[in-house]
């Protein structure tokens, strides 16, 4: 099978990812996602060549731009293997994924056949195609369990509390498993609360959407617990620049997984309340609100301390208020069946 790729020699590991100033190529798995998709048009506007793997589970292909080659497959699927031989990719960054804390406590076996299984999948491909390096995305929000310390460093415990957690975590071990016996170089990023255009709001993860499109729709917003619990929200603009960032990122010859791990988020913690006040004024709409039993099992405080990556250049430039106008006027366009194109 063949995707188009010109099967040259990626550069050998140590010298950069684009010694001879020919385009990167990229594989985004996941490309089709929320998150991932947004990975996909930075990549383009630095001028990479970039391939989507997903299989369109929770994707869309109109997250997709003209000019990418969309591989509809499952990660733990040959045809993906096949493609990275075909194009031999200088950078793998792994978006795709079981994303629902939910779904992952009631069924591990399947959140660790695609995280777990689907991962190994794709680092023997890297390994056997002499990629130079994989971005694997953990999650900030659920690997460090309850933390004592908040806002959260990398270098905190982790102890996660759901079966996602651990399959996450393990993602990253198995990172270092690569990278010090296989020599296969890694960034792990450890995200926040992401929101912004393209979330999905039928998942539990997607609040801001969720609460725009009540707004939108003239019903309250659903508050469980008394809205005081603060999450770190970082705006997907800016986790789109942390992978561009970590793509050229010079790493430590030694150390463990906390080495190759990077926070993104912002810092700030933000409560319910506080988020729902501010899209409600960027909206200039009010449908009331109502209060339910707290989730089982929710944690009350998650912030993450950013400063390892902010030494290293990378910062958000986001607003909260900014980035909120920027999704509200997004999902408000596509319910009315214009797109924005952000
Ligand atoms: N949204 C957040 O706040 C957040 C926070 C922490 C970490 N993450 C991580 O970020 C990544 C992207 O999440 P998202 O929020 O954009 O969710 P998303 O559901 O929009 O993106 C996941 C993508 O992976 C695809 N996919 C799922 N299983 C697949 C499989 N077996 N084979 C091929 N493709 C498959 C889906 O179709 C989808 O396009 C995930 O790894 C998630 O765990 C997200």
């Amino acid at each position: 099978m063949s995707m188009g790729g010109d099967g040259g020699e990626p550069p050998p590991a140590g010298e950069g990812l684009d010694p001879d100033g020919e385009p990167l190529r990229v594989l985004v798995t996941g490309g089709a996602g929320f998150i991932g998709s947004h990975v996909v048009d930075g990549h383009l506007a630095r001028g990479d060549r970039v391939w989507v793997v997903d299989d369109l589970s929770s994707g869309r292909r109109e997250n997709v731009p003209d000019g990418v080659e969309l591989l509809e497959a499952d990660i733990k699927s040959r045809t993906v293997r096949e493609l990275m031989g075909d194009v031999r990719f200088h950078l793998v960054n792994h978006h795709a994924a079981q994303i629902d804390v939910r779904v992952s406590v009631r069924d591990p076996i399947h959140d660790a056949r695609v995280n777990v299984l689907g991962l190994l999948n794709l680092l023997e491909g890297a390994v056997e195609t002499g990629v130079n390096r994989v971005i694997y995305v953990s999650s900030g929000g659920v690997v460090y369990g309850e933390p004592e310390e908040i806002p959260t460093p990398e270098t905190a415990p982790k102890l996660p509390l759901s079966p996602y957690g651990v399959s996450k975590l393990a993602g990253e071990q198995y990172l270092h498993y690569y990278r010090t016996v296989q020599g296969l170089e890694y960034v792990a990023l450890r995200y926040s609360n992401v929101y912004g255009p393209r979330q999905d709001p039928h998942g539990e993860a997607g609040v801001v959407a969720i609460f725009s499109h009540r707004l939108l729709s003239g019903e309250e917003l659903l508050i469980f617990g008394d809205g005081e619990q603060t999450r770190d929200y970082v705006y997907v603009k800016d986790v789109a620049h942390a992978n561009l960032k970590a793509a050229e990122l010079p790493l430590p010859a030694e150390g463990g997984i906390d080495s190759r791990a990077f926070n993104v988020a912002t810092g700030v913690g933000t409560s319910v309340n506080r988020l729902a006040d501010t899209l409600e004024s960027v909206a200039n709409l009010r449908t009331g609100r109502v209060f339910r039993s707290p989730r089982a099992g929710e944690l009350r405080h998650s912030t993450l301390d950013i400063e390892r990556f902010t030494a290293r250049g990378w910062a958000p430039k986001w607003s909260l208020k900014d980035g909120l106008r920027e999704t509200f006027q997004y999902i408000a366009a596509t319910k009315t069946g214009t797109s924005l194109g952000t």
